[in-house]
């Protein structure tokens, strides 16, 4: 299977042919199993989305916009406003489904705002749901050209660091792949383009942390990495500072949730020792950022959301036998917030920024 193929079969999410429900691959199932799932109700889109069945900033978003078009479409309503009151309705019910990752809460206001727009033009509500279609569409079409553009300046990174006869060593941190995206992913994607532009996957030599509690490292970016063909090592999260101190790692690559204006990120739990091991070692450490995940509302890292999820995540989640006692105090937040000062460089779609964050986001156009 080539990758184009392979992007295919793993599509984080999709509509039905019918364009009546979501079509995504249930990703708490890999590597295990590849099996694609279809979500009619609220109920079944949230769930999928809580239980981390379709995961990663960029394909919650993609998943809450096909959402609200779908369900939008079943409404009865005649009339706008009144269409509208169960349209914010299911808005604020998707909303609640996880906290972090600003790209849910960017993808549902962008729904809201073509709703909006759609009713005050006087469209009938076919055709205001017609157009909630287009926004997911694009929301969906727009991720896959944001992540090919972060690949293009992660790739011209990777070239300023080739060495002869051996391979570039990348750390990455969780699953921000195609999985995580509508296709290329955005700490993955320079090595998507880097295959894409002729390079042989033994160019390059991925580390992927396993990332404790889930393993999206071990489950997923391994997975994703190594049938794409790119050698690919799996690492304990406390491997990391051996592995660095070894020499073996050129620079790492993460995704983001959420990015505050002063350039924190938010990105999944341990993201943040991996930055201060890299700046002890001298490692550039590069946040690979879609615009979508930038939340200039946010002044700091401290006002970031994190979510705190079900502590048998990490007590009895992957073990045959409970691996703690029962009852036991569990501290198990998903997400932390590097701050700005470990960041090499943040990669957007629309440029490189460096420190000051504020003001590089200003000169590529975000905000
Ligand atoms: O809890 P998850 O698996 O949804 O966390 C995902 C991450 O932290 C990713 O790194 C992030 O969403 C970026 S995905 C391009």
């Amino acid at each position: 299977m080539n990758t184009e193929q392979f992007f295919e079969q793993v599509l984080s999410v999709r509509l039905t042919p019918d364009r009546e429900a979501l079509d995504i691959i249930d990703q708490t199932l890999l590597p295990g199993t590849i099996r694609r799932i279809r979500l009619e109700t609220k109920e079944e889109i949230w769930e999928a989305i809580k239980k981390l069945r379709v995961r990663g900033a960029p394909a919650i978003g993609v998943t809450a916009a096909y959402g609200m078009a779908v369900l939008s479409a079943k409404s009865k309503e005649t009339d706008f406003d009144a269409f509208y009151k169960d349209f914010k309705a299911l808005k604020e019910y998707f909303a609640s489904s996880r906290p972090t990752a600003v790209n849910l809460f960017w993808a549902l206001d962008r729904m809201d705002a073509c709703a909006q727009k759609a009713g005050e033009s006087g469209l009938s509500i076919p055709e205001v749901c017609k157009r909630l279609y287009s926004e997911a569409d694009a929301i969906r079409e727009e991720d896959v050209q944001i992540s090919r553009s972060i690949g293009e300046i992660g790739f011209g990174l990777l070239k300023n660091l080739k060495k002869e006869g051996e391979p570039i060593g990348i750390l990455t941190h969780c699953n921000a792949g195609t999985l995580a995206t509508a296709k290329y992913g955005t700490a993955t994607a320079p090595m998507y383009i880097a295959l894409e532009h002729g390079w042989a996957g033994t160019d390059m030599h991925v580390y992927c942390d396993e990332t404790r509690p889930l393993l999206q490292g071990a489950r997923l970016t391994s997975f994703e990495l190594s049938s794409a063909g790119i050698t690919t090592t799996l690492q304990c999260d406390n491997m990391a500072s051996l592995l660095m101190k070894s020499g073996k790692i050129d620079i790492v690559f993460v995704g983001c949730d959420r990015v505050a204006a002063n350039g924190d990120a938010a990105n999944k739990i341990g993201t943040s020792s991996v930055a201060i091991l890299a700046k002890h070692y001298g490692i550039p450490f590069y946040v690979c950022a879609p615009s979508s995940t930038i939340d200039l509302k946010t002044p700091h890292g401290g006002q970031i959301p994190i979510e705190m999820r079900d502590p048998e995540e990490v007590t009895k989640m992957w073990y045959k036998e409970p691996m703690a006692p029962e009852g036991i105090n569990v501290y198990n937040p998903a997400f932390d917030v590097t701050d700005h000062s470990f960041i090499t460089g943040m990669i957007t779609e629309k440029g490189l920024c460096t420190e000051p964050y504020g003001e590089a986001f200003a000169r590529v156009g975000i905000g």
